[in-house]
């Protein structure tokens, strides 16, 4: 069985995202979209509604789980016997950090980076700005899945 993960925040996940998600699974028999927490970032949705959106978003591929995992993405990677790591390559500003971490992840456990170039209609989206110009009322809805954008709608207002 050729397993591979999509890690990421997923805070939330966008059509970017979804769209790598749909093409690794068409190269692996088995995807998990893995939620894991970058020390980086602060999140706006609790790791159970990441999950939640991304199970909704996902249901129709059959070969894709969603998992969350607290800690070093390359111990998920050993407790599943997963090989490779699949993640989207929107820009070369974000090639310098992909690629250290894709060699740190294979310093670390042997574990393979595939770093699949994103759809140029993608480029632009990240789940960050997604959510600054929803913040301050911009439409997003063509950037993100429906049901994410009636959540992000949802988690903003509750927000105020
Ligand atoms: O969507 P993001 O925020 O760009 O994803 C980054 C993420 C979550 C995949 C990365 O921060 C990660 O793998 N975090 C888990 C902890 C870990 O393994 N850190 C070492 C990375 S070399």
């Amino acid at each position: 069985m050729r397993r591979a993960v999509c890690p990421g925040s997923y805070d939330p996940a966008t059509n970017g995202h979804l769209d790598i998600i749909e093409r690794a699974a068409q190269l692996f028999d088995e995807v998990v979209v893995a939620v894991l927490i970058n020390k980086k970032k602060q999140g706006l949705f609790t790791i159970d509604e990441r999950l939640a959106m991304l199970r909704e978003v996902t249901e129709k591929l059959p070969n894709v789980r969603v998992d969350a995992w607290h800690g070093l993405l390359v111990d998920y990677c050993r407790q599943h016997d997963i090989k490779a790591i699949a993640k989207g390559l929107r820009s070369v500003s974000d090639f310098d950090y992909e690629l250290q971490m894709a060699q740190m992840n294979r310093e670390l456990s042997g574990v393979e980076t595939l770093l699949m170039s994103n759809n140029p209609a993608y480029s632009f989206l990240s789940s960050s700005l997604v959510k600054e110009v929803a913040t301050y009322g911009g439409d997003v809805s063509q950037m993100v899945p429906k049901v994410v954008h009636e959540r992000l709608v949802a988690k903003l207002a509750e927000r105020g």
